[in-house]
């Protein structure tokens, strides 16, 4: 198949991600925090290295602390319902995916009020505006670091820089940039990133988390409590870190596949990964670009994006086209809302969505030739 569909979960994983995930289940499989045996603190210590491996991903300054998670939906979740309080109010960015958005609808019954704040033409948060939004009662600014519908980049540092003018703490949603993208916590001075292991991590599926600054924790409450092997001898939750937010079995098949994939990563490097998805997001856009009645949404460049590529068939029902391209081509795409219901109101294409285009580093020129000769097909 030709797999296009990366923005949803990167296929292939990286070399390696496979067999460190069996070797855990066949050749380790024994619990951490639990048992004192050798076997139980050598798992202990793959956990404990994928943590700093992420931690220097990030660049994450003194004082900040890895904790792990099933993915970033929950990530986002035990912080925006484990900080907020009802008076509170959140400035999020037009472009947020469900996972931010849902939890704060939710909130909002319970009392907190949030402001998406205004975007450009291609959807990137307005920072100008930001300060303009900003209440007396403004506890959070969380946003997105790329669009999951049209790769647009927000500013990070920027908005960062104005979030801790303000004394407001920043969350970054990192699903569709960690591992592609630098993010530089000691420059964007974000409190948390929250990161899902199964995309541009090229990791497993199941596994993700947050790189959290310990002080601001300290002000979030655990949305699970439970069993963590430490202080054992009390029924309160224990308020170190990670163990406040890391009740019960952790997924350890996840972990050692995730901490393979960030060698994997690391060993190519972040630049030289976003380099080749960039040149075949160019290759893509210039192919599509003159074809009748295609509309690319967002950004049109290659400049501050990521390798996520919206369109809109203008003459066509778009679930028609993707439909096509998978029975007819055998290729691979999402079509519709990409859980982001938000972002496609603020690019117009609400409420036809898009059909969207996703690549990744072991993509070839010879599949993106393959993906403009088949839309050319369809199209004629
Ligand atoms: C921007 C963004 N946030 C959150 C998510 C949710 O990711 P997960 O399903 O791994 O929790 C996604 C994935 O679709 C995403 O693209």
């Amino acid at each position: 198949m030709y797999y296009f569909d990366n923005g949803a979960t990167s296929f292939p994983k990286a070399p390696g991600v496979a067999a460190a995930v069996a070797d855990y289940i066949e050749h380790v499989g024994v619990n951490v925090g639990r048992g004192f045996y050798s076997e139980a603190l050598g798992a202990a210590g793959v956990m404990l290295d994928c943590r700093e491996k992420l931690q220097r991903l990030f660049n994450a300054p003194e004082g900040f602390e890895t904790i792990f998670t099933m993915n970033i939906t929950e990530s986002i979740n035990v912080i925006l319902k484990g900080y907020l309080k009802a008076g509170d109010h959140v400035i999020v960015s037009s472009l947020e995916h469900n996972a931010v958005m849902r939890p704060l609808v939710s909130l909002e019954r319970r009392g907190v009020t949030f402001t998406r704040a205004p975007f450009d033409a291609e959807g990137a948060l307005e920072v100008e505006a930001l300060s303009g939004l900003i209440q007396p009662n403004t506890k959070l600014i969380m946003v997105t670091h790329a669009s999951n519908v049209c790769g647009t980049l927000n500013d990070l540092n920027r908005i960062g820089e104005l979030a801790e003018a303000h004394g407001i703490p920043l969350v970054v949603d990192a699903a569709q940039t960690a591992g592609v993208m630098p993010i530089d916590l000691q420059k964007n001075k974000a409190k948390a990133i929250c990161f899902t292991g199964h995309k541009s991590l090229l990791g497993p599926q199941g596994i993700g988390g947050f790189v959290i600054d310990k002080a601001f924790a300290a002000m979030v409450e655990p949305l699970i409590e439970g069993g963590t092997g430490s202080r054992s001898d009390s029924e309160a939750q224990p308020a170190m870190l990670p163990d406040k937010f890391e009740s019960g079995t952790q997924n350890l098949p996840g972990i050692y596949g995730l901490n393979t994939a960030l060698d994997y990563v690391n060993d190519v490097g972040i630049e030289a990964i976003h380099a080749k998805e960039l040149q075949l997001t160019e290759q893509f856009m210039n192919g599509v670009r003159d074809m009748e009645g295609v509309r690319l949404v967002g950004r049109h460049g290659t400049e501050n994006r990521t390798a996520v590529v919206s369109i809109d068939f203008e003459l066509h029902d778009n679930a028609d086209i993707a439909y096509l391209l998978d029975s007819e081509y055998d290729i691979k795409t999402r079509v519709g809302m990409h859980c982001a219901p938000s972002a496609h109101k603020a690019l117009g294409t609400f409420p036809q969505g898009t059909v969207r285009f996703s690549f990744s580093y072991f993509n070839t020129e010879e599949e993106i030739d393959y993906l403009l000769e088949s839309l050319r097909k369809i199209l004629a």
